[in-house]
């Protein structure tokens, strides 16, 4: 794997990029042994394997289980690439799951589930939000991809990323314990152009945070933007709303849409409007104004783009904080990528039953994806999301989890 990272990272601090070093030698013996790897169904005190349940089709499906040094606890499946929980202290030290989601597979495969279609906890690709009428052109041909939101694209389609079976190789390093995922997208699949080898890397560290690492080739140009999927209670998963954690995102404008959730291509300032998040807000405070773009998302559904000033493309920078005033939960986000979703849950109504048997209702957890802009392929002036064949493409998102009393500043 290049050494990308410790251009990315120069700001960095030295801890963290030895951690970083020795994920990416880590990843190379994985790579050397992973017949050995594969045969064995744990590799430590910090991995647990075990078998999730098959696919229709027969395919064993398995569930990962990273524990860290100080007892967050990270599961994971190699179906989609989904955290099916994440269990985090609140200020008292009491752990809580406070990623939506399932205990079985079966949950993840029902109708019920496709049809409500929430994406909990998934790996999201080859194309992270919509695509306007399902189409593109590149390179003087015209793509036409499956139209699964009304009239649009979304997360790469009928069959997505979320709904592949990756390939596993579990990982355990001075950085942390991690999981590796691999998948190759086939040319034509889902309408893309180009066969797409892909690889996402789950690193739990014992500083709490959760490194996602995404890096893919292709064959034939093609538009990509991977992102993860996960929805977080900070109360913990199957609690009421999330109306009360306070959000900060470092994201001075934004990308309005029309009424299908496609951006118009306007990029606005959030100067004095409900999606000004600058400052730490109550997600609630402003989400019931009458103002035409909450209209159109029922509530927050934006691409929020980033305020990196003169960071390099590799470079983390922070994108967003949530704080929970109950529990003290607080995560911080940082990314390589320039924008992120805010998804305030508002499709959710309460259809699906969580782990703990309560009904996931109405904004009772968010999502913050960190991506390139929604709609790109077809919007000149949005920073490219095309991988050409020879380029490789990376991205990195970092959540850090943490318990405070106040957010401070
Ligand atoms: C989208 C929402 C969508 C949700 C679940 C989010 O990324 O922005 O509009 O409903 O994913 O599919």
């Amino acid at each position: 794997m290049p050494l990308m990272y410790s251009q990315r990272l120069r700001n960095g601090s030295p801890l963290l990029l030895g951690a970083i070093a020795a994920v990416l030698l880590a990843n190379t013996a994985q790579a050397q042994s992973s017949s050995e790897a594969s045969a064995s169904s744990s590799v430590g005190s910090g991995i647990q394997t075990s078998v999730f349940g098959h696919l229709p089709d027969g395919r064993q499906v398995d569930v990962y289980q990273l524990t860290n040094a100080n007892g967050i606890e990270l599961r994971v499946t190699n179906y989609g690439g989904i955290i099916l929980s994440l269990k985090t202290p609140d200020m008292d030290g009491k752990f809580d799951d406070i990623a939506l989601g399932f205990d079985s597979l079966e949950a993840y495969l029902s109708d019920e589930y496709r049809q409500a279609n929430p994406y909990f906890g998934a790996i999201i690709g080859r194309y992270g939000n919509r695509i306007a009428g399902g189409q593109f052109s590149l390179d003087g041909e015209t793509y036409s991809l499956a139209t699964n939101d009304g009239s649009n694209h979304l997360h790469g389609g009928d069959q997505g990323f979320d709904k592949v079976l990756w390939q596993a190789e579990p990982f355990e390093s001075d950085a942390g314990n991690g999981l590796v995922l691999r998948y190759t997208s086939e040319d034509g699949e889902e309408g893309y152009p180009g066969k797409l080898e892909s690889e996402v890397t789950y690193t739990l560290t014992d500083n709490d945070e959760l490194m996602v690492d995404y890096r893919a080739v292709t064959d034939k140009a093609t538009p990509i933007n991977l992102t993860q999927h996960s929805y977080f209670n900070l109360k913990g998963e199957g609690s009421d709303t999330i109306l009360d954690h306070q959000l900060m995102l470092n994201a001075p404008e934004f990308t309005p849409v029309n009424d299908t959730l496609i951006p118009t291509g306007e990029i606005r300032s959030v100067e004095g409007t409900p999606f000004d998040f600058t400052q730490a807000t109550p997600i609630g405070e402003r989400i019931e104004q009458e103002n035409e773009q909450l209209a159109f998302g029922g509530g927050y559904d934006h691409n929020f783009v980033l305020a990196r000033d003169n960071a390099a493309s590799d470079e983390l920078v922070l994108a967003a904080k949530v704080w929970e005033p109950q529990s003290g939960r607080l995560v911080e986000i940082t990314t390589t990528e320039p924008a992120i979703q805010f998804y305030s849950g508002n499709f959710l109504n309460g259809d699906l039953t969580g782990k703990q048997g309560q009904a996931y209702g109405h904004r009772s957890g968010f999502a913050l994806e960190t991506q390139h802009y929604p709609d790109s392929p077809n919007q000149e002036a949005f920073p490219s999301t095309i991988l050409e064949p020879g380029e490789t493409y990376r991205s990195r998102t970092v959540y850090r989890f943490s318990a405070q009393q106040d957010l401070g500043s």
